[in-house]
């Protein structure tokens, strides 16, 4: 891959950013999620580009950024009727739908797909460029593939810097996990991959006239590409502990590991730590720990830590959310 110069953009520079995008470049920005890497989603030169930077396979199909939501029968061949409450309802926002895609949206784009994934997202950044980019923009999360995502500027530049164009300098995310992807091309809605937005909510919203499911079984994972690929892993070895094992289950690791191995213990509740760890934080709420993680995770490769001993979060709103993505970081 040829070398690139990548520009630092300040969150006023919005222009700057919009006409890279219109130039066919890459440029990184902040979403209320995670940062995504951006392309013109009509020029297969960029969108081929997207895939050389991040290392991304070309089977995992890319979300389409919109910054209104008129710009949706752009993208769409059709709009199924049980988007129009969800869209209401949660856009802008973290809710990917999944809808059939309309003839220019290239496979290059889909991963062959006949569908297209979209999303509005709610930062004001991401839809200023957005607007003033004025087509709409595949934007995967901005990282290099298989790394956790990043949740600041820093952490794009540490996994893309001289891969891409440029990088529009925003804050740290606030949700810090990427958005719920829900399909709704079946008779079913099914949520493909939890987010911020929560099956609960989706049903709260759709009320007793639809079921929605939640993909597990392989055959509904086939439908989106990119939970099949290794994902959101730092360089140590994540373990998720129940906060009652953690004591025993630290001291029994040690034994197994040189004197010099670093551990580090991330949850939520009050936890009987053993002295010595290398770092461990405890978050504030289910919410704090969901925006924090995967910051955590580079900070600890950058201290070397071989372990990382995550606390599960309960299964219930966002916990369900931050589990699964705990669960892919922990499985190698
Ligand atoms: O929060 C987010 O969604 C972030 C920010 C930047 O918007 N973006 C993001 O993109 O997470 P990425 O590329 O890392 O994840 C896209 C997910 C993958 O799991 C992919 O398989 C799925 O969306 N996806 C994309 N198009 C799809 C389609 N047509 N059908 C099913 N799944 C699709
Ligand atoms: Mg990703």
């Amino acid at each position: 891959m040829a070398e690139r110069v990548t520009e630092r953009i300040p969150m006023d520079h919005l222009s700057r950013a919009a006409s890279l995008l219109s130039a066919g470049k890459l440029v990184a920005f902040p979403t209320e999620t995670v940062y995504g890497l951006g392309a013109d989603a009509f020029n297969s030169a960029a969108v081929a580009d997207i895939f050389v930077a991040k290392g991304r396979p070309s089977d995992n199909p890319l979300i389409v950024h919109i910054g209104a939501v008129e710009q949706l029968r752009t993208v769409a061949s059709r709009i199924p009727e049980v988007a129009a409450p969800l869209l209401e309802h949660f856009w802008p926002g973290p809710l990917t739908i999944v809808v059939p895609k309309a003839p220019w949206i290239t496979a290059a784009v889909t991963g062959g797909l006949e569908t297209v994934a979209v999303r509005l997202p709610n930062h004001p950044v991401a839809i200023e460029l957005l607007q003033r980019a004025d087509t709409p923009i595949v934007a995967p999360s901005a990282n290099r593939s298989g790394r956790p995502s990043a949740t600041t500027w820093q952490s794009v530049a540490e996994d893309l810097d001289g891969r891409i164009d440029a990088i529009v300098m925003g804050g740290p995310t606030r949700i810090g996990l990427e958005s719920t992807v829900l399909d709704l091309t079946q008779s079913v809605p099914c949520i493909l991959r939890q987010g911020a937005v929560t099956q609960e909510s989706i049903c709260q919203v759709l009320g007793s006239s639809y079921a929605v499911t939640l993909a597990t079984d392989s055959a509904t994972l086939k439908r989106s590409p990119g939970t099949r690929h290794r994902h959101y892993q730092p360089l140590a070895r994540v373990e998720l502990i129940p906060a009652a094992d953690t004591a025993r289950y630290i001291e029994q690791q040690r034994h197994g590991m040189p004197s010099s191995a670093r551990i580090a213990w991330i949850g939520w509740n009050a936890v009987d730590l053993p002295s010595g760890l290398c770092a461990s934080e405890r978050c504030a709420s289910i919410e704090a720990y969901a925006a924090r993680v995967y910051e955590f995770f580079r900070d600890m490769d950058h201290l070397d830590v071989s372990l990382i001993v995550c606390e599960p979060p309960p299964e219930e709103g966002l916990g369900r959310a931050l589990n699964d993505r705990l669960r892919r970081a922990s499985s190698r």
